[in-house]
């Protein structure tokens, strides 16, 4: 019985850590503090709709949820980080107002995004730039926490803490 959960817990800890590589940055959380002063600076509102490319372990939608009463979105390729968002989301009594798409969000649909958070590499800057360039709609913010885009002029900046705001 303890192999068992011994080897369960393995397998779900290297899924943890080994799936996210392959798609971009590994899955490093965005300090509390830090998601907070970059909702902030995207100025998000009671029940407008938030989206966390790669949501990690859910802390941004939790607090999207919670705090600023958004109606937040992760969309995340780990299944273990998938499976710890939703249980997150449960755990805070959150679900109603939590979605969690178990995809790549180069493939997601972004047209009804108020408020886009990004923590990823400028690897990866380029090609979100041009899709939501292409999908959002005219007034949605986003805020990319240390990294910026190529082409894309921000609206504000906070260097304290490297959050870049962008406004379509
Ligand atoms: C640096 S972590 C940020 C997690 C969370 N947003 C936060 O700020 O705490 C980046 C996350 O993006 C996910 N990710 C990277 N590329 C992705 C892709 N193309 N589609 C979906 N998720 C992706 C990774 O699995 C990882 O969990």
């Amino acid at each position: 019985m303890f192999l068992f959960f011994a080897g369960l817990f393995l397998i779900i800890a290297i899924l943890y850590i080994l799936v996210p590589p392959f798609f971009g940055p590994p899955s490093v959380p965005t300090r509390h503090e830090r998601i907070r002063k970059a909702l902030q600076l995207a100025d998000l509102q009671p029940d407008e709709v938030l989206y966390d490319l790669g949501a990690g372990d859910g802390r941004v939608l939790v607090i999207a949820a919670k705090e600023f009463g958004a109606q937040a979105v992760g969309v995340e390729i780990g299944p273990v980080q998938c499976a710890v968002s939703w249980g997150k989301a449960l755990w805070n009594k959150i679900s109603s107002k939590v979605r969690v798409e178990a995809r790549n969000f180069y493939h997601a649909d972004l047209s009804n995004a108020d408020v886009v958070f990004a923590y990823l590499t400028s690897d990866q800057a380029g090609r979100l730039q041009e899709k939501l360039k292409r999908e959002l709609k005219s007034g949605a913010r986003v805020v990319t926490v240390a990294f910026n885009f190529p082409d894309w002029e921000h609206t504000s900046l906070d260097r304290e803490n490297l959050i870049f705001l962008y406004k379509k």
